[in-house]
């Protein structure tokens, strides 16, 4: 695996500068979470780093990540591009980063839909994407920050929650995991 350092040079050319503090916000905010709820700091630290390192490629660089690295697709992840740099950041972990630890791939693979039975640090870095300090002020996100630092499953339902409102009130798609 690469060093911390190395990552964060890679994702300083790779990210815009808003998505790069964003990834930095979501480090720090999934550390001091694992430090909360005993989970592993060193798994929920290079998942946070990494989680959106697949964010600037093309749809079509993305599918040819995950085909290569044969990861399966959630129903409906394949319609909605947006969604797909978490199968192909898992990839890319494994590919540019040298990543082999299984939790930290899994952590970045789910980090978008959090599906159900996540485990501790998936759970994290869901809730830490979510709840990152530079993320824009919305209705309800005080709330989840603080539910957080109490109750991190309860802060996922909390999260999905949210995000099924905003895609109901924007008429987005609604994908339910
Ligand atoms: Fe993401
Ligand atoms: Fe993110």
């Amino acid at each position: 695996m690469l060093t911390e350092e190395e990552m964060i040079c890679l994702l300083k050319a790779d990210l815009s500068p808003h998505r790069f503090s964003h990834t930095l916000g979501v480090r720090d905010t999934a550390v001091e979470l694992a430090c909360i709820h005993l989970g592993d700091e060193h798994i929920c630290r290079t998942a946070g780093i990494l989680h959106d390192c697949a964010k600037s490629l093309t749809e079509s660089q993305m599918l040819d990540l995950i085909s290569r690295f044969d990861i399966e697709l959630y129903p409906g992840e394949k319609e909605n591009p947006e969604l797909l740099h978490a199968p192909a950041g898992a990839a890319l972990a494994q590919e540019k980063y040298k990543v082999n630890d299984k939790k930290i791939i899994k952590a970045i693979r789910n980090h978008t839909l959090g599906p159900k039975g996540m485990s501790l640090e998936e759970a994290i870095v869901f809730v830490a994407d979510f709840i990152e300090p530079s993320r824009k002020s919305f209705d309800g996100l005080e709330w989840v920050r603080q539910l957080a630092r109490k109750d991190i499953h309860a802060a996922v339902d909390e999260c999905k929650r949210l995000t099924k409102e905003y895609c109901i009130q924007n008429g987005r798609v609604l994908l339910d995991f």
